[in-house]
């Protein structure tokens, strides 16, 4: 019985490092919490692609946990805030949660969040795509950068800006202390196609930049402010090592300072 298993053992050894070469490979994501305060990143797939690193943890202020991803694999991380997983409190959190769970087995937050979005190429080798998405709103700035020697062209830097207190006040999401903890995209907010988009406005040429995503594009320059967002800040780089910053700049929710 023992040897049988390190037969299997074996076989999948090889069929994974030699017998398909440059299939099935690992990437990893180490996730850093540099707000002066917890938070408890969340994955989610897309279709078809397996759940990573649980769907979400906690990350206390300072920490830093990896998350490995085989790829191919195509899905979204993104930072939860104000979360309290002792209570059966729905939601658990104020921002990003996911049915109440702290971890989320494949489900999407609800937004408004801060997406990164991931696609990850089967071919080592091969680029990897990502991108800082708030086409679906914002509630903390994230950096995404390679972990050894950072080129400007594989880095997505952090918001010049506090979004939270240009968010004019028919976007502003409030907990329960009156704090805005997010902001929601004009989309979100409206649902009409202009501001998401759709129909007649589905393409790049019909849809343009509105006054309210001007206000993220300019508190975050180098993420999608809207869906058609032109030149698309979509990074394309090699690699088998990356960092997604939580807080880049040294602030987040509520007025602290540190
Ligand atoms: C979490 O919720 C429980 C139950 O409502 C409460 O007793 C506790 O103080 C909360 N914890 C925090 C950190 O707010
Ligand atoms: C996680 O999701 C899978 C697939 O949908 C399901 O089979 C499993 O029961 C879930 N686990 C938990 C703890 O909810």
């Amino acid at each position: 019985m023992k040897q049988q298993v390190s037969i299997i053992a074996i076989f999948l050894f090889l069929t994974s490092h030699s017998m398909l070469p440059g299939h099935a490979h690992e990437v990893t994501f180490y996730g850093h919490n540099n707000c002066p305060f917890p938070i408890w990143p969340a994955t989610a797939p897309n279709t078809g692609h397996p759940v990573v690193a649980d769907g979400g943890f906690y990350l206390a202020p300072g920490e830093t946990r990896s998350m490995i991803v085989p790829s191919p694999w195509n899905g979204r991380v993104w930072g939860r805030t104000g979360c309290n997983f002792t209570s059966n409190r729905q939601p658990a959190c104020e921002t990003g949660d996911c049915d109440g769970r702290l971890a989320c087995n494949g489900s999407i937050g609800t937004p408004p969040v801060t997406l990164v979005q991931i696609a990850l190429q089967a071919e080592k080798g091969k680029p990897n795509f990502y991108d800082v998405s708030l086409v679906d709103g914002y509630n903390l700035p994230i950096s995404v950068t390679t972990r050894q020697s950072s080129t400007p062209k594989c880095s997505i830097g952090g918001c010049s800006k506090d979004l939270k207190y240009l968010c004019p006040q028919e976007l502003q999401v409030r907990n329960k202390d009156g704090d805005v903890v997010a902001c929601r995209s004009a989309c979100l907010a409206f649902n009409v196609d202009s501001f998401c988009c759709r129909n007649q406005y589905g393409t790049p040429e019909k849809c343009k930049p509105t006054v309210y995503s001007k206000i993220f594009k300019d508190a975050c320059p180098s993420y999608y402010s809207y869906a058609y967002d032109r030149p698309p800040p979509l990074i394309n780089c090699e690699g088998k090592e990356y960092v997604i910053t939580f807080c880049p700049s040294a602030w987040g929710t509520a007025h602290t300072t540190i």
